[in-house]
């Protein structure tokens, strides 16, 4: 499974980047929103950072809108995944942006229904928001499970992009599900390396070691 930061942090970037594990990134208007400076210029210091993909979203809801912003971000950097809603006029610009080789996230999928429309209109990545579901009692890691069932179903080259994580069971969970790449926060990528018994049994060992030298 591809693991991706969801920010627009570049020092969070960078220092993920380091760790040698980063596959991409995934932004949106309130995470970029967030950061000091123009948005375009931090996107493109993001898109030299990490060699993957890196998803901007449109702002327009309109499908003229959404065209000319979306062929405006990826012209930014090769490596720029452009972001939509998952509209009707989203998946029309979808299907158009696609067409043309430009690589799509289709975004705020909530649904199974919406996510096979959004592989029929051939984006490379569907974005199913767990956290958002839980958040209003529904299970969001069952729509994703649904949602890998039917692209397995159908053969759906679209890749499974779950977002709105909040937590290190989201990863696990997205993972034994065969989920194609899971976005999270900083905060949660460095959670998934943490254990209280590898830091207790590191302390041991060195302790141990250095008794034994005296
Ligand atoms: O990738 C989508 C993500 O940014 C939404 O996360 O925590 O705002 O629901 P959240």
């Amino acid at each position: 499974m591809k693991l991706f930061l969801d920010t627009a942090n570049l020092a969070e970037i960078q220092e993920g980047a380091k760790m040698g594990i980063l596959d991409g990134v995934t932004t949106n208007p309130t995470l970029l929103s967030r950061e000091p400076g123009d948005p375009m210029e931090n996107l493109k210091a993001i898109c030299r950072t990490v060699e993957g993909p890196v998803s901007a979203e449109v702002i327009a809801t309109d499908v003229e809108g959404m065209l000319k912003e979306a062929h405006q971000l990826s012209k930014l950097a090769e490596n720029i995944v452009v972001k939509l809603p998952t509209t009707t006029e989203g998946l029309k610009a979808c299907k158009q942006l696609t067409s043309e080789g430009i690589k799509v996230n289709m975004t705020l999928v909530f649904s199974p229904t919406q996510a096979l429309l959004v592989a029929k209109a051939g984006a490379t990545f569907v974005s199913p928001f767990v956290g958002r579901l839980d958040d209003v009692s529904s299970d969001g890691m069952n729509v994703v499970a649904q949602i890998i069932d039917i692209y397995n179903n159908y053969g759906f080259e679209t890749e499974v992009l779950v977002a709105s994580v909040r937590h290190p069971m989201h990863v696990v969970d997205a993972a034994l599900m065969g989920a194609d790449i899971c976005t999270m926060p900083f905060k949660v990528f460095k959670q998934l390396i943490k254990h209280p018994l590898t830091d207790v049994g590191l302390e041991k060992f060195i302790s141990d070691w250095k008794a034994a030298q005296q």
